[in-house]
């Protein structure tokens, strides 16, 4: 079952989800590309110069036809469209903005002919999204993982927005498994985009501290917590997460202004990379709140393979 996405034409409409801090790069987005699907590189937290190196890298890596690589950028991020920029001068070849909402890109979009997939939470901006020009959308719910723009689960908000809207659809939130992909297509998804499962895979370039953390979580392990981007967002329960809770976190000693926005009572940028680096107590990680149901580290293609049953 292949998708249109503006001038891309996908094999498999399963979209990797953006993951930053360098949790998703070129190794694990090549890789689902080159089993079909779009792989995205998370350019939040890279400079433009870092991101077209990893983006060049990756496109090296892509052997096979039928997928598509792109990036993940928070709208948030101070360097947004330095970013987005960049990585069109790179070739990606589609550009999808989280955490924010950004009117500017759809005209970056329209000139340089890369595909503009806005991610978002309601009706109202999947309908702005829809005029202004994005070529696909992914709506996300308050179960997915990483900042959130919704308290509502993806499963309450992604028929009716789907029964609205033409261009098409990726449900993201609590796909773990081909039955939780067929349940969106049940409900008027074109595809997917998952985050958590493509976390579990071999290649993933988090410790395996991280890893190990998603194939031993239990239910009700995921909490939301305050960012400081402004944002809820879920992670997994830790002894820094338990801090942030208390409101006992103390306020960054050094600031590089990543954000456009920031309620400085810690970075979370320098949070999120103690923990893709494995340091339990120090750093966060964040996590859908379906991370029970991983029960084993996976490789892209075994992951591919089970999901490619449900898009026959
Ligand atoms: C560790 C982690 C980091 C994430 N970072 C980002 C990000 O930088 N930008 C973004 O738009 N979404 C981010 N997300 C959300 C994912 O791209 C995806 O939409 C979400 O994980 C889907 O829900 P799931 O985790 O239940 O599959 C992140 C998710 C996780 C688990």
């Amino acid at each position: 079952m292949s998708i249109q996405i503006g001038n891309l034409e996908i094999d498999l409409p399963i979209i990797q989800g953006g993951m930053a801090i360098k949790a998703s790069m070129g190794r694990l987005a090549s890789a689902v590309a080159n089993e079909g699907g779009v792989g995205l590189i998370a350019g939040t937290g890279l400079t433009p110069a870092e991101l077209k190196e990893e983006i060049i890298d990756a496109k090296n890596k892509i052997v096979n036809k039928g997928g598509a690589l792109g990036v993940n950028i928070m709208v948030a991020a101070s360097n947004f469209m330095e970013l987005a920029k960049a990585s069109i001068e790179a070739g990606v070849d589609m550009i999808v903005c989280g955490a924010g909402f950004s009117r500017d890109i759809f005209e970056v979009g329209k000139e340089s002919g890369v595909a503009i997939v806005p991610i978002v939470s309601s009706l109202k901006l999947a309908k702005i999204s829809q005029r202004l020009g994005a070529d696909a959308i992914v709506v996300e719910g308050g179960n997915a993982g990483g900042h959130l723009g919704t308290e509502k689960d993806s499963w309450d908000i992604i028929g009716e927005i789907a029964a609205n809207i033409s261009i098409p659809v990726f449900g993201a939130g609590g796909v773990i498994e081909p039955a939780d992909a067929q349940r969106m297509l049940d409900l008027g998804a074109d595809g997917v985009q998952m985050g958590t499962r493509f976390i579990a895979t071999v290649e993933c370039e988090v410790s395996d501290e991280f890893k190990n953390m998603y194939v031993n979580a239990k239910k009700g392990d995921v909490v939301e917590i305050a960012s400081s981007a402004g944002l809820p967002a879920n992670a997994i329960v830790s002894p820094y997460v338990n801090k942030v809770l208390e409101a006992a976190t103390k306020k960054p000693t050094s600031c590089h202004n990543c954000l456009k926005k920031c309620t400085r009572t810690f970075c979370v940028n320098e949070r999120l990379v103690m923990g893709h680096e494995g340091d339990h107590e120090e750093g966060i990680f964040f996590a859908g709140k379906d991370v029970w149901k991983i029960n084993e580290i996976l490789t892209v293609k075994e992951v591919m393979d089970r999901f490619r049953t449900v898009f026959k």
